[in-house]
């Protein structure tokens, strides 16, 4: 199985174990790591909306714990007519470990609907250099 196939079924059986009972609306996430391994996410909601986390954070804290140290490729998943894209936030948490290669897969359901760097998604994000003294 070649990886974006692979990311896709990660990322929507990760989607089946999201835990959002108050937006309805399941999120999976799954990454291809520059260790050659796959880690998955999905969102958190909870009674206190704020404290709901996005399943791309949960697929890159997943990542960081296991060891990768870079995004390759990154799947979002949900059941969508609408193209989801990552939220602002998320956009800010892919691009702190991408490279500028980093590929992000949009899909619903069945397939990937859109694959484009995320230099293309985030072309303005906030870089740290200037605060490393
Ligand atoms: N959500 C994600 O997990 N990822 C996205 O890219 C967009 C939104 C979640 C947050 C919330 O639990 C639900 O989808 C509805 O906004």
């Amino acid at each position: 199985m070649d990886i974006t196939q692979n990311l896709l079924l990660s990322a929507q059986r990760a989607r089946k174990l999201a835990y959002a009972p108050y937006s309805e609306f399941q999120v999976g996430a799954a990454i291809y790591a520059d260790n050659s391994q796959i880690y998955t996410g999905c969102n958190v909601e909870n009674i206190s909306f704020p404290c709901g986390t996005c399943a791309e954070a949960g697929a890159i804290s997943a990542m960081i714990a296991g060891g990768g140290k870079k995004i390759l490729q990154i799947l979002i998943v949900a059941d969508s007519q609408k193209l989801i894209t990552p939220c602002g936030a998320c956009l800010q948490r892919i691009a702190e470990f991408s490279t500028p290669e980093t590929i992000v897969h949009l899909a619903d359901l069945h397939t990937i609907r859109k694959s484009l760097p995320i230099t293309e998604l985030l072309p303005y994000g906030f870089v740290a250099e200037e605060l490393k003294k």
